[in-house]
C-alpha cells in the first residue's frame, strides 16, 4: 500500500503509526470508481448520511426520554415544547426514519435493475438484506417509544403475530412481552434494543462497504469495469457528485420537517396509549404496508398449517428470499439495459410493491373500486401478493434460462467513442491540434 501524499509532519507522524491518512486515500480518494454512474449510484452514500443523523438525533432524544408507562408520552411532549430545539431534532428523528427507508428502497431497487446482486457482489447484497431486516426491526421498536395509541396496538398486533407458531408461540410472546401484556416491562426492553440496534447497522453497514471496496461498483452498463480506462478516481468526481445529491436530498427533507412534518405519520399516535380503547384502523408506518398487505392476504389454511402462520411465514419469506436472489436470477447478463425481457418485468414488479403499499393502507373487506363491491382490497392483496413471489421464484430462474441479452459493449467508452465518434474528443482527452 502506497504512504498518502500528505506533507504535513503531523500528518506522517501519526501516519506512520496509525495508517488511517494512507487507508482515506486509498478509500476515498484514489479508490477507482467506474465513470458512468448515475444519480442512482448516491444513495448508498445518502443513506450513511441518513444513518448517522439517526444515531445523533436518537442519542440526544434519549437524554430526555423516560422509557416507562407512566411517563414516556409525556416526556415526548416536553421534548417538543419545552427541551432547546427538542421540536427539531425530534421531528429530524422522526422523518429521517422515512428518509432512510425511502433511500433504502431506491437504493435496492437500483441494484435490482443493475443486477449489483449478482457475482460477485452476492455477500455485499446478503448484507445489504440483513441491514434492511435490522432497520426494519430497529424503525418497529422506535414507533413504540412515544406509547400513543398506535405505538401501543401496534406492537400488541406485531408481537402477538409469534403466537400463530405452533406450541411454542405463546411463550415466545410472553418473553418477547416480559409479561402477559404490552406493558412497562415491554417498553423498557424496546427502548434497550432500540438504542443497541443501529449501532449492529453500523458494524454491517462496515462490513457492506469492506465487500464494496473488494470488487468495487458495478455501474449502469453492468460490465466489470477493472484493469481497463473506464474507471476515474472517486474524489473529486463522485464526492461532488455526491454533496450535490445530498444538497437535493437536504431541500427535500427539510420541505418536510419544517412545513410538514406529520404528514407521514398518524394522528393517533397524539392520543396516548389506552389498552382499554382499540383503535378502528391499526396500520403501519407507510415503509411496512407492503409487509403488512402479503402479511394480512393469506386468508385460508393448508393442511395443518393456519392461516395466520402462513401469513407470517409468507411475510418473512417475502424478504427472505432476497437473500437467495443471486442464485434464482442466474442470468449471465447484469444491466436490466441489456435484457429486454426482464426489464419489462422490473416495471411490473415495481408496480406491484406500490400496489401492496396500498393495499396495506386499506382496509381488506372495502371494495377497491366505489360500485364494484365483488373486487375487495384483500383480493387485490392476493394477486399482488402472488405475482411478488411468482416474479422472484419462478419468473426469474425461467428468464435465466429462455432470455436473449443484447450484445454488451466490450468498454464503459465503447458505445459512446467506438462507432465512428472521435475518441480524441471524449472528456477528459486533450483535443487534437487541427
Ligand atoms: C444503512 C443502509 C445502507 C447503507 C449505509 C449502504 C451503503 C452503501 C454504499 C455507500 C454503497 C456504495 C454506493 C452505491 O452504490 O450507492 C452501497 C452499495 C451497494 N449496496 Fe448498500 N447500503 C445500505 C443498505 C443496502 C441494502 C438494504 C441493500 C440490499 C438489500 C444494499 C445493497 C447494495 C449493493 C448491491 C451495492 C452495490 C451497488 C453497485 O455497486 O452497483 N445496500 N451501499
Amino acid at each position: 500500500m502506497s504512504k498518502t501524499n500528505q506533507t504535513n509532519s503531523v500528518v506522517k507522524w501519526v501516519d506512520d503509526r496509525l495508517p488511517v491518512f494512507t487507508f482515506m486515500q486509498h478509500e476515498l480518494h484514489e479508490y477507482p470508481t467506474p465513470k458512468n454512474l448515475n444519480y442512482f449510484w448516491n444513495f448508498g452514500s445518502l443513506a450513511g448520511i441518513v444513518l448517522v443523523t439517526m444515531i445523533v438525533t436518537g442519542i440526544v432524544l434519549s437524554m430526555h426520554y423516560t422509557p416507562h408507562v407512566d411517563y414516556a408520552f409525556d416526556s415526548v411532549e416536553r421534548i417538543m415544547r419545552d427541551v432547546n430545539h427538542g421540536w427539531l431534532i425530534r421531528y429530524v428523528h422522526m422523518n429521517g426514519a422515512s428518509a432512510f427507508f425511502i433511500i433504502v428502497f431506491i437504493h435496492i431497487f437500483r441494484g435490482l435493475y443493475y443486477g449489483s446482486y449478482k457475482a460477485p457482489r452476492e455477500l455485499l447484497w446478503m448484507l445489504g438484506v440483513l441491514i434492511l431486516l435490522l432497520m426494519m426491526a430497529t424503525a418497529f421498536l422506535g414507533y413504540v417509544l412515544p406509547w400513543g395509541q398506535m405505538s401501543f396496538w401496534g406492537a400488541t398486533v406485531i408481537t402477538n403475530l409469534f403466537s400463530a407458531i405452533p406450541l411454542i408461540g405463546e411463550p415466545i410472546v410472553t418473553w418477547l412481552w416480559g409479561g402477559f401484556s404490552v406493558d412497562n416491562a415491554t417498553l423498557n426492553r424496546f427502548f434497550s434494543l432500540h438504542f443497541l440496534l443501529p449501532f449492529v447497522i453500523v458494524g454491517v453497514v462496515v462490513l457492506h462497504i469492506v465487500a464494496l471496496h473488494t470488487h468495487g461498483s458495478n455501474n449502469p452498463v453492468g460490465i466489470d469495469t477493472t484493469g481497463n480506462d473506464d474507471q476515474i478516481p472517486f474524489h473529486p468526481y463522485y464526492t461532488v457528485k455526491d454533496l450535490f445529491g445530498l444538497g437535493v436530498f437536504l431541500v427535500l427533507f427539510s420541505l418536510f420537517v419544517f412545513y410538514a412534518p406529520n404528514y407521514l405519520g398518524h394522528p393517533d399516535n397524539y392520543i396516548p396509549a389506552d389498552p382499554l380503547q382499540t383503535p378502528p384502523h391499526i396500520v403501519p408506518e407507510w415503509y411496512f404496508l407492503p409487509f403488512y398487505a402479503i402479511l394480512r392476504s393469506i386468508t385460508f389454511d393448508i393442511w395443518f398449517l393456519d392461516a395466520k402462520l402462513l401469513g407470517v411465514i409468507a411475510m418473512f419469506a417475502s424478504i427472505g428470499l432476497l437473500f437467495i436472489l443471486p442464485w434464482l436470477d442466474r442470468s449471465p447478463v447484469r444491466s436490466a439495459r441489456f435484457r429486454p425481457i426482464y426489464r419489462q418485468f422490473y416495471w411490473v414488479l415495481v408496480i406491484d410493491c406500490f400496489i401492496l403499499g396500498i393495499v396495506g393502507a386499506n382496509s381488506p373487506d372495502d371494495p377497491v373500486f366505489s360500485g364494484l363491491d365483488g373486487f375487495q382490497f384483500i383480493h387485490l392483496g392476493m394477486m399482488s401478493t402472488a405475482y411478488y413471489f411468482f416474479h422472484f421464484l419462478i419468473l426469474l430462474p425461467l428468464l435465466s434460462v429462455i432470455e436473449k441479452p443484447d450484445p454488451l459493449p466490450a468498454s464503459i467508452n465503447e458505445p459512446i467513442l467506438g462507432g465512428g465518434g472521435n475518441a480524441a474528443l471524449a472528456p477528459g482527452k486533450p483535443m487534437e491540434k487541427p
